[in-house]
């Protein structure tokens, strides 16, 4: 088993393996005295693995309860937050019990938002069941759901007891929901690791899962190094935001149907990279580089909307700041700064 050690405001290990999932209650109960658990999961996840989950804690000596909502983003709302708080009331759930996210990224945030506010506070542990939860969502401590007017809009940091990843529940995934979740790889490749981006490039969505255990291991690594440093989001966090304010704007002139989250951070990375070798700021083949890992996990590199109403739409973007905005360049593969430009700049560096 492979163990990652994240020291923030309340420290946690993320632990990865093949199969784990079938021993979450031995786990769960190494980090809880609690004996009682309610689980939060949608109706797809809830099909193929909540009977293994239940099993397994029950076998440790847990009561279980679980509450489960339809699948996908539409789903990461009040409404569904207010039937969670009253599952978890009429249940009777404490602030000593735990709650258990089990899930992708929608579940991850929800029920860790309803973890840092239900009773001001429960703990929850995370068993992410998609790729982009395993290496990015269920690590880190942002919690949220979205309002009609935008998404994530209310949140707080709540960092779980444990995360457990078992990657062999990528296995039923849809290969879109790996390439979308492989999209946040390669973002870590580049902007922290080009020996990590080389071991992404040297295999395909074709073959990936033979090395899934060391990629997943590498990202959380790193997502875990800055958010260490950086937990409440003020500087290095940033970072992690390579490709995002384009890949945001993309979502957002599709009105969130046509790009999935991946496939826009993945047109964002291409395009601020594209531009970066314009400037001088990035080696040409680093580029070549990304453009062949990017098509090789069948993720698009350029979309049709026009540059002038994306680079418009990112001025909305949560991560700008009044009239700057923090542009993250990578100047080769594994090395990434920030670059705080006004927001003119950002345009002409864009449209040039
Ligand atoms: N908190 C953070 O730091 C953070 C970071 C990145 C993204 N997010 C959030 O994560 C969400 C996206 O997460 P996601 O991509 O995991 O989406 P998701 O949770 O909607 O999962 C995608 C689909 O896969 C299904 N699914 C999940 N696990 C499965 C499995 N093992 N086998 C078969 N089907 C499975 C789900 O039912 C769903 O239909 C967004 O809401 C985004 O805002 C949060
Ligand atoms: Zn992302």
């Amino acid at each position: 088993m492979k163990k990652i050690a994240v020291k923030a405001s309340k420290p946690y290990e993320v632990l990865i393996e093949q199969g784990i999932i079938k021993n979450c209650g031995k786990l769960i109960s190494d980090v809880t005295k609690t004996r009682f658990a309610a689980i939060v999961t949608d109706d797809i996840v809830d099909s193929i693995y909540s009977d293994t989950v239940i099993s397994s804690l029950e076998e440790s000596g847990f009561r279980v309860v679980k509450f489960v909502f339809k699948n996908g983003e539409p789903s990461k709302c009040s409404e569904t937050l207010n039937r969670i708080y009253d599952f978890l009331a009429e249940n009777n759930i404490t602030r000593s019990d735990c709650l258990i996210a089990l899930g992708g990224g929608v579940v991850g945030d929800i029920t860790g938002y309803a973890a840092a506010t239900y009773l001001r506070g429960l703990g929850f542990i995370q068993i992410p069941t998609t790729l982009l939860a395993q290496i990015d969502s269920s690590v880190g401590g942002k919690t949220a759901i979205d309002l009609p007017c935008g998404k994530n809009l209310v949140g707080a940091f709540k960092q779980p007891e444990l995360v457990i990843c078992d990657p062999l529940t990528l296995k039923t995934l849809s290969p879109e929901t790996v390439s979308d979740g492989m999209a946040e790889a390669i973002k870590y490749g580049m902007i922290r690791s080009s020996e990590l981006f080389g071991i992404i490039a040297s295999h395909s969505i074709e073959n990936y899962f033979d090395v899934i255990d060391d990629i997943i291991f590498r990202c959380v690594s790193i997502k875990r190094d800055i958010v260490e440093n950086d937990e409440f989001d003020k500087g290095e966090r940033m970072l992690l935001n390579f490709g995002h304010t384009l890949g945001h704007a993309v979502e957002s002139f599709y009105n969130y149907t046509k790009y999935t989250h991946g496939n826009a951070v993945a047109v964002g990375m291409h395009m601020i990279t594209e531009q970066a070798v314009k400037h001088g700021d990035c080696e040409k083949s680093a580029l070549e580089k990304l453009d062949a890992v990017i098509s090789s996990y069948k993720l698009p590199l350029v979309t049709d909307a026009p540059v002038s109403e994306l680079i418009s739409l990112c001025s909305n973007d949560k991560k700008c700041e009044s009239s700057n905005i923090n542009a993250i360049i990578c100047s080769d593969t594994g090395i990434s700064s920030i670059r705080k430009m006004p927001f003119d700049e950002f345009r002409k560096y864009m449209e040039a």
